[in-house]
């Protein structure tokens, strides 16, 4: 607390990451990172951009990003907006799309970032219960409000909605803006950018984060009406021209066109998902059906703070989120075989 602080800033709740320690030979299941990394054309076209030409700016606009992204979905490069990684995609969007008079909604177990935003921008919210099953019920949003954001799978759940849900909740609210943040959606849920030609309040969302193993090159981007577009480069043009630089223009390029590492990496991931989701069965754990790349979990017998903290000291790092309804979960991010094998033998030594 500083008397030199503005005013917003005494209210704020920030996001915490999770955790990025710098441990010895630490699996690290706990921020949903790729364990395959980013394919090798996209280390080699990152490689040959690291010249001289770094003493210029960036293009302001990646429009070359934009062109390749648009391209991949037959649509225009005025649908589609880049940002350093889909968290400040999303910040923007919050900003220029999702402060209205009414009311904004999203699940109460989401994206923790959501609310930081809402308190960072005075945006006010409705946190929508899920149901007993711990879905999204699109007809619990039929409610005054001014727009709706949900992450599609919905993270911290995995728990993904088929597009004829999301399609019902665009039809419901054809005068609020949809937001649909689909930064774990390659690991088995059907995208919503089809829809985009034909509903002008959707905007989706991506990241290279997660299946283009890329969380530190900080990559996302926007797919949606002009319209929509054009606000979030009003808010990103008045807040910071040149959110991607150089690298990370020509790497996100490479990521973007090298499929092959892409299907590759995701269905190992999705492969390994199915085995430690049944290993964790056999260890008597609550499974919910996951359609990302980490599964949530829940243990009968012992708490997920103890099982927590028992895994860390065995070098294992998990997620543990605090909250009424997260408390008793585990969100474990799908590594390597060998990395899942090695937590489920911890597992089986600290259960008994
Ligand atoms: C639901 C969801 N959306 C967005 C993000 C942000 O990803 P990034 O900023 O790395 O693109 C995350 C990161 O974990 C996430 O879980």
């Amino acid at each position: 607390m500083s008397r030199f602080w503005s005013p917003v800033v005494h209210q704020l709740t920030p996001y915490i990451a999770g955790e990025q320690p710098k441990l010895h030979n630490l699996i690290k299941l706990n921020t949903n990172e790729n364990p395959y990394g980013p394919s090798p054309l996209t280390l080699q076209a990152i490689a040959a951009a690291t010249t001289d030409s770094l003493r210029l700016y960036p293009d302001p606009t990646a429009q070359q990003l934009l062109m390749t992204i648009a391209e991949s979905f037959g649509l225009d490069q005025s649908n589609v907006f880049v940002g350093n990684g889909s968290d400040e995609v999303l910040a923007h969007t919050f900003q220029a799309l999702l402060k209205h008079d009414a009311p904004l909604l999203f699940p109460d177990i989401t994206y923790s970032f959501y609310p930081a935003y809402c308190r960072l921008y005075g945006i006010d919210f409705r946190a929508i219960a899920l149901d007993e099953t711990m879905s999204v019920c699109v007809s619990d949003y039929r409610k005054n409000c001014g727009a709706i954001i949900l992450p599609n799978p919905n993270a911290p759940t995995g728990i993904a909605l088929p597009l004829s849900e999301i399609e019902n909740l665009l039809k419901d609210h054809p005068d609020q803006v949809v937001v649909i943040d689909e930064a774990y959606v390659d690991f088995g849920a059907a995208s919503a950018v089809p829809l985009v030609k034909h509903y002008p309040n959707l905007l989706v969302i991506q990241t290279l984060s997660k299946s283009r193993g890329l969380a530190g090159l900080r990559v996302g981007f926007a797919v949606g009406d002009s319209s929509l577009i054009e606000a979030l480069n009003r808010v990103k043009d008045s807040f910071n021209s040149y959110p991607l630089d150089q690298l990370a223009i020509v790497g996100a390029i490479a990521a973007w066109k090298d499929r092959v590492w892409f299907e590759d990496s995701r269905n190992k991931i999705i492969a390994t998902r199915a085995r430690l989701a049944s290993s964790l069965d056999k260890l008597n754990f609550e499974v919910l059906p996951s359609s990302a790349n980490f599964l949530f979990v829940h243990h009968p017998a012992c708490s997920a703070k103890e099982i927590f903290g028992q895994l860390r000291e065995k070098s294992i790092l998990v997620r543990h989120l605090p909250g009424d309804r997260t408390n008793d979960y585990l969100r474990i991010t799908i590594g390597t075989d060998a990395e899942c094998e090695k937590l489920v033998v911890a597992l089986q030594d600290i259960l008994g």
